[in-house]
């Protein structure tokens, strides 16, 4: 059940170029969080919150990762220690959980709810690996935020492995995929599907006001029809996606 509380800022750090770590006091919302989920965060000055995802949970504190992309997360980059913010959640489908091992494949700050995922399967013992891609080194995300074990690629080579993160797969895919990326990576992932033998879930972004189903803001066309982001998703399977 989603919570609406007003939650505190502990802490705003640097992950890396344009992307900010917010620690913040939320236990009701910690509690219930499952990887995968996200919450609506107010901005300050702003009218409608922003869709961000739970990178990771620790006690009664989330870890939020955000990029800035506009002003709402420029705002955001910006807000102190006690800085009180509104936040509804945790909201959204999570991750489903494998038993047999998994690939979880994160584009740029879509990095952020696999964090949290591989966080829980490690804690489940489930062996699965974990790829982060960036288009270059200054954006990857400071390895104090990440799982070891992280597998890093920058598209020009800056730092980890030279290439996409999708180039990270192998050729054929027995275990279950979990996706989270920006637009042209799930596209890439639809392209490439005849090497998924297993299941691939993704999480899709779309812009959203009110992130629990109201406003009908965030719909988009499936191959079962129209579905809310927000609230049936924001992971769908792979084979439901349609691309435009
Ligand atoms: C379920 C979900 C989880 C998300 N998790 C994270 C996260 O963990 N970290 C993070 O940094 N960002 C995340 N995002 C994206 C984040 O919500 C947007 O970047 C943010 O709302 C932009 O707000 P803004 O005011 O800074 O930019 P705006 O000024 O509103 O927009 C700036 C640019 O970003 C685009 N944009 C705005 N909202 C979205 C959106 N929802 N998806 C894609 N493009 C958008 C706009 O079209 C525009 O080009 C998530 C989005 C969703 C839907
Ligand atoms: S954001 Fe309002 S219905 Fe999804």
């Amino acid at each position: 059940m989603p919570l609406e509380i007003e939650s505190i800022v502990l802490e705003n750090l640097y992950a890396s170029e344009e992307t900010f770590a917010l620690r913040i006091f939320a236990p009701g919302i910690a509690k219930q969080a499952k990887p995968g989920q996200f919450v609506m965060l107010s901005v300050p000055g702003k009218f409608l919150r922003r869709p961000i995802s739970i990178a990771s949970v620790s006690g009664g504190r989330l870890t939020l990762l955000v990029r800035i992309a506009g002003k709402g997360t420029l705002e955001l980059s910006q807000v102190s220690r006690n800085t009180k913010l509104k936040m509804l959640g945790p909201l959204g489908n999570p991750f489903g959980i494998p038993t047999i091992g998994a690939f979880l494949v994160g584009g740029g700050i879509g990095v952020a709810p696999l964090i949290f995922f591989s966080n829980l399967l490690k804690s489940l013992n489930v062996e699965h690996r974990l790829l982060y891609g960036e288009k270059c080194g200054k954006y990857v995300i400071s390895q104090r935020f990440l799982p070891d074990g992280v597998e890093i690629f920058t598209e020009d080579g800056s730092k980890g492995t030279i290439g996409t993160v999708l180039s990270g797969l192998p050729n054929e895919v027995a275990t279950p995929v979990y996706g989270c990326g920006p637009g042209k990576m799930i596209e890439a992932m639809i392209q490439q599907s005849s090497k998924f033998i297993s299941t691939v879930e993704v999480s899709m972004e779309q812009r959203m006001a009110c992130g629990c189903g109201v406003c009908q803001g965030c719909a988009i066309e499936t191959k079962s029809g129209y579905k809310l982001v927000c609230k049936d998703g924001p992971i769908f399977p792979l084979h439901e996606i349609i691309t435009k």
